[in-house]
């Protein structure tokens, strides 16, 4: 399975069943999810490649991401006028946009909603996938981890589809996907404006520089987390982590721009990584190559196969169909599920 691909589709999934719950618009919830399929890894090219003429050259690619985003719009449009249609909320994410009002009693148009759903959608989707990614990598290179996280989501679920409740509950889980975020952070450079005169490390910054700064830099100083390279979800025990810690540790970023999805993206990935390790094992192929980090819109890992073992379904209680494809299906779609 090709993991990285496969979390993207999961983290997409995800996203647009918290946004869009209506079962009417089922149909045009998939749609969006293809849409953002493609537009998702075209979006990298056109931030890297500030070039207009290169995008515009009638070139497959650019052919396929055009269509993309005009897909995308017309159809969270539509999402939008079918709810405004519809009248009464669903308290689901699109409602809570279009019910969003400022101080003066303004909300958004319609062409604000989407602009807002896209930009949920950019935030939400690579970065949580990578986190996820990244998670059943370490596990594939590290059977003590696996072993005792398998054991966990055994212990808690018993084969059942953990609920919310269920995440602090998995405090194993949380420690090992913390130190997953810590050495592979799925959003690695960050940047930020300076908005008065400071001296930093003896150079002088005034208003308007740009500093680009690294999380992925930051959470492998060893003075800040020693011996800082091997994976050791231990870090994050209760009572471990120092305060200088606390503050080298930004994954989500911090201040007011600090990520306004990171409880969320922590549940989804805490549920996800629940669900597939209580049903399969993802392993390693004998004799590829470790992935490394490759740097898009997010940190991936690159290339990521891993093949899907089952891991006594029967056993757990889980329902097996007549044909016995449960046992043989993608987690992702389990997980969906
Ligand atoms: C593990 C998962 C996630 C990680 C590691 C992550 C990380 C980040 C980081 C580092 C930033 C930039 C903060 C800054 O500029 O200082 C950010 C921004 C943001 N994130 Fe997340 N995020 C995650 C999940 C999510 C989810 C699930 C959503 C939406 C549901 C989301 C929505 C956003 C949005 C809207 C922004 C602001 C983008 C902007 O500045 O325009 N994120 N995230």
């Amino acid at each position: 399975m090709d993991v990285c691909r496969e979390m993207r589709r999961l983290a997409c999934r995800a996203l647009t069943r918290t946004l869009f719950s209506d079962p009417a618009q089922a149909r045009l919830t998939v749609e969006v999810e293809e849409a953002y399929t493609v537009l998702m890894p075209g979006m990298w090219w056109q931030m890297v490649i500030p070039v207009g003429l290169v995008h515009k050259a009638p070139l497959p690619a650019n052919r396929r991401f055009a269509r993309a985003r005009v897909t995308a719009r017309s159809l969270i449009g539509r999402m939008v006028a079918a709810y405004r249609a519809r009248g009464a909320g669903l308290g689901d994410g699109l409602s809570l946009i279009m019910s969003a009002e400022d101080e003066r009693g303004r909300g958004f148009t319609d062409d604000e909603v989407c602009d807002q759903i896209a930009t949920l959608m950019i935030g939400g989707i690579p970065a949580t996938a990578d986190l996820l990614a990244w998670f059943f990598c370490v596990l594939s290179q590290d059977g003590t981890v696996e072993k005792e996280l398998h054991g966990e989501a055994d212990a808690v679920l018993g084969g059942r589809v953990p609920a919310h409740v269920d995440v602090s509950r998995l405090p194993r889980l949380g420690q090992a996907l913390t130190e997953t975020l810590r050495l592979y952070p799925s959003v690695s450079v960050l940047s930020c404006q300076v908005t008065r005169h400071v001296h930093l490390e003896g150079a002088a910054l005034s208003p308007g520089d740009e500093v680009m700064f690294s999380p992925y830099c930051l959470h492998r100083d060893a003075e800040v987390f020693p011996d800082p390279e091997p994976l050791s979800p231990d870090r994050w025990l209760p009572g471990q982590v120092c305060q200088e810690q606390r503050e080298a540790f930004i994954p989500f970023g911090s201040g007011t721009r600090k990520c306004i999805g990171d409880s969320y993206g922590m549940t989804e990935a805490t549920l996800a990584a629940a669900v597939v390790m209580s049903r399969v094992r993802l392993a390693k192929v004998p004799g590829t190559p470790d992935p490394a980090p490759l740097l898009r819109m997010t940190l991936s890992p690159v290339p990521l196969k891993l093949t899907v073992e089952p891991r006594g379904i029967r056993d757990q209680g889980h329902q097996e169909a007549a044909d016995g494809t449960t046992a043989l299906r993608c987690p992702v779609h389990l997980a969906a599920d």
